[in-house]
């Protein structure tokens, strides 16, 4: 696993100038056909400081890769070679759909930050189902999530969650629904209290025997009545966790040309935004909800600052274009020696002593 973490390092620091050469889908594109035919990776990075539990999982490290980087669930079977202690695959939405029109995707390099505005750009459910069948008769080493999201010309798009956690329920080890997007118009009306209670009552009652934990992914440009709101449903509802957060509709400065393009931004300028709506989900929810922290982590720091503000789990993704494949590994091997450093016996028991 080591190995195969520090050649994809190489591999990556000499395909880099070719890899950031190309317009960001290509690119991105180019990455996943790399990554595709590697085999199947057989273990994943722990130790006894790093495995922890959430919604009865076990994880055997912290450290996730975001979803919208595998939408299709093509190469979540070589993740865990990069050190990922889990993977989350989607967003995948009923039907099969193009998205956007191109370009959508773009790399903000001076900002070290993403413009998307992809559009739940997939496959479909059935076709994603079909390829992580094969992957759980051979076997993943880490827990596997999958994200599910509505279409956007669906007459019904609470129906569409229903819909998808029927589909890929009995497939997953947990489930997230998405109603954070910016990119499909109206979605993340979806996180108003009616709709919401709504939403996720036909997702309880399409899973029926043998429920999966879901997990639900909210916006980090919320008031802190629309906070209160969510806490209130997501208890209410039995809900596993909130992850916190997707991309921002806000545009602090920044440097590159591409900062006027339409669309959710991640990476570094979403960090501290990101940081205080973890904080304030810790707050609205008195630390009986657990958290999953993402939004511009990039260093051991921040992943260790997020977890101390209350996060069971952290996810990224921004920051491994910049800095390629290996950060996973680093995060998680640096996370378990600043909790050592900071007396933890294990980093699980760090979560929210920051609080
Ligand atoms: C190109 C791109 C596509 C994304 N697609 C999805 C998606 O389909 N579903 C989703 O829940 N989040 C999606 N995200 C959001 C990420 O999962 C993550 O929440 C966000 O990028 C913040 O983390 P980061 O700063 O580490 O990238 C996408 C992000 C990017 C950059």
């Amino acid at each position: 696993m080591t190995l195969i973490a520090s050649a994809a390092d190489t591999a990556y620091a000499c395909m880099r100038p070719l890899v950031h050469a190309a317009e960001g889908e290509a690119a991105h594109n180019l990455t996943l056909s790399a990554l595709q035919p590697l085999p199947r990776a057989r273990r994943a990075l722990t130790s006894p400081s790093l495995a922890t539990e959430l919604a009865g999982i076990a994880f055997p490290n912290p450290i996730g890769l975001a979803p919208g980087f595998d939408k299709d669930a093509r190469v979540a079977h070589a993740m865990p070679h990069f050190g990922f202690g889990f993977v989350e695959v989607g967003t995948l939405t009923p039907v099969p759909q193009e998205g956007n029109p191109r370009p959508r995707l773009f790399r903000l390099v001076e900002d070290k930050a993403i413009v998307n505005r992809m559009g739940f750009n997939n496959g479909g459910q059935a076709a994603a189902a079909e390829r992580i069948r094969c992957l759980r008769r051979y076997g993943l080493p880490v827990p596997l999530g999958i994200n599910i999201g509505a279409n956007k010309d669906s007459a019904d798009r609470i129906a569409d969650y229903a819909k998808g956690a029927g589909a890929m329920a009995p497939l997953a080890d947990y489930l997230t629904v998405n109603i954070s997007s910016p990119n499909t118009p109206g979605l993340r009306a979806l996180q108003d209290k009616g709709a919401l209670e709504a939403l996720l009552d036909g997702v309880a009652a399409a899973q029926g025997d043998g429920a999966k934990p879901v997990f639900l992914k909210v916006a980090p440009d919320l008031e802190s009545a629309d906070i209160d709101d969510i806490v209130g449903v997501a208890l209410e509802k039995g809900l596993a966790a909130l992850i916190v957060s997707n991309t921002t509709i806000e545009r602090p400065p920044l440097a590159s040309r591409h900062a006027g393009e339409a669309g959710g931004l991640s990476g570094a300028p979403l960090a501290n935004l990101a940081l205080q709506r973890l904080k304030d989900f810790r707050a609205a929810s008195g630390g009986t909800l657990p958290l999953v922290g993402v939004g511009g982590i990039a260093t051991p720091e921040q992943a260790w600052e997020r977890i101390r503000a209350g996060a069971s789990l952290i996810q990224i993704y921004s920051a491994m274009v910049f800095e390629g494949p290996g950060l996973a590994a680093r995060l998680a091997r640096a996370v378990e020696r600043l909790a050592a450093r900071d007396g933890f016996a294990k980093v699980a028991d760090a979560v929210g002593t920051s609080a």
